[in-house]
């Protein structure tokens, strides 16, 4: 007898494909084992590292962390986070930017990535299509396709590559003639790969478009908003006040965030964050507590509380808020200079980027990626290939690297 597989139908063939992200930065760790590091330029890797190419974490966060006494590090919290970390959670999600009248809960997750998941396991039927944007972070596929739900992808830019919210709208009403839940992903500001972020007027425009469709009240819409990197893209408050338009919504229109520990705190690897619900109905916010918090016993019973109880104490003591958020400007400042650098020689020699505005990332359209990542290897240059496009992680390359890499990747593009 020769069993070749014990899945169940739908987990059989699951996890075949190898991270992409962790496959180049293999590759590139192993040519900086031969080479040494300053012969090698890693581009792959998703968080913030140095001038020095050493893993930055926030000097008063790691303070503080480390002073928690050993009972708030090792001991469970209340399945849904702690009552003070749910209010820092929205105090943070929102910094004075909740609109009046509305509700908001929150649910403790395993960061932005536990969120994601709460919010398409429960706003969707099984077999439905969560929206996504074209340019996405891959876990989305991951996260549905684990949970039985599919993905419908809209574009996110046109010809010329301008943002566009057409394709967004034209795929919603198509997903709304088959299904009547929807779950539509914006990943802003500072989206993952592009850095690209909607501006005021863009929300406002999608808000009254799903309005529209919200008149049908057999629908279910819900917007999540994947505010991972949101912390660094300017001034707190201000890069928030797009969600000043969330008031005054339809009650089958839920805003969800994706509320992440992980780059905010650089507090990564402790798995901390939040899904945090936005409703003008008290009813639909009870439900969204209620079905999340049950959730979270079900997948990951309780989230760890060392983080939540650092977020919780942040809250209460405006003084080190000030200092965690001095300290975590001046990175959002050093990427700024080095997507300054990438982005002017990217014009000097012709070569097209997505639209930029803020972040970890770059991405160059290539009609072939990943042809231009092998030759980039040879260079001795090691950046993620997508789809439709080669990701250059800027917040994980030094500046004094930057130069020269616009110039190499116009001539790996042919
Ligand atoms: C676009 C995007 N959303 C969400 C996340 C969630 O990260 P975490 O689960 O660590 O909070 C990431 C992390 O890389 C991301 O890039």
């Amino acid at each position: 007898m020769s069993v070749l597989s014990l899945a169940a139908a739908h987990a059989a063939g699951k996890g075949k494909e190898s991270d992409a992200v962790f496959t180049v930065l293999k590759e590139a760790n192993a040519a900086i084992a031969t080479l040494g590091r300053e012969k090698v330029v890693n581009a792959s890797i998703g968080s913030i590292l140095d001038e020095e190419e050493k893993f930055v974490v926030l000097p008063s966060v790691d303070e503080y962390f480390r002073r928690l006494p050993a009972v708030e590090l090792m001991n469970y919290a209340p399945i849904a986070g702690l009552p003070e970390f749910l209010e820092a959670a929205i105090a943070d999600t929102f910094q004075g930017n909740q609109p009046p009248n509305t509700y908001a809960r929150a649910v403790s997750t395993p960061g932005g990535t536990g969120a994601v998941r709460n919010t398409f396991n429960n706003y969707l039927e099984k077999g439905q299509k969560a929206l996504i944007p074209d340019w996405f972070w891959g876990n989305y596929r991951t996260i549905a396709e684990e949970h039985q739900l599919g993905i419908e992808t809209y574009e996110m830019f046109d010809k010329e590559y301008n943002f566009t919210l057409n394709s967004v709208k034209e795929k919603t009403l198509a997903l709304l003639r088959t299904q009547n839940n929807l779950v539509i992903v914006f990943n802003t500001p500072a989206h993952n790969p592009t850095g690209h972020s909607m501006t005021k007027e863009e929300w406002a425009d999608i808000l009254g478009f799903l309005k529209d469709c919200a008149g049908d009240e057999s629908k279910r819409i819900v917007i999540l908003v994947d505010m991972a990197y949101i912390d660094y893209s300017g001034d707190l408050k201000k890069t928030r006040s797009f969600m000043q338009l969330f008031g005054n919504l339809p009650d089958n229109i839920l805003v969800t965030f994706a509320y992440s520990m992980s780059k905010a705190y650089t507090m990564y690897g402790q798995r901390s964050g939040a899904l945090v619900g936005l409703s003008g109905s008290v009813k639909i916010a009870e439900e969204f507590s209620e079905i999340n918090t049950f959730s979270c016993r079900g997948v990951w019973s309780n989230g760890t509380r060392g983080p939540q109880r650092l977020l919780a104490d942040v809250y209460k003591n405006a003084e080190l808020k000030a200092r965690i958020d001095t300290e975590r400007a001046a990175y959002s400042e050093l990427m700024k200079k080095r997507a300054d650098i990438f982005l002017k020689e990217a014009r000097e020699v012709g070569l097209k980027t997505l639209p930029y505005n803020t972040g970890f990332f770059i991405t160059v359209p290539a009609p072939e990626p990943r042809a231009v990542t092998q030759k980039l290897v040879l260079d001795n240059i090691y950046a993620l290939h997508l789809k439709k496009g080669v990701r250059f992680a800027i917040c994980a390359t030094p500046t004094h690297k930057i130069p020269g890499l616009a110039t190499k990747t116009k001539e790996a593009l042919g």
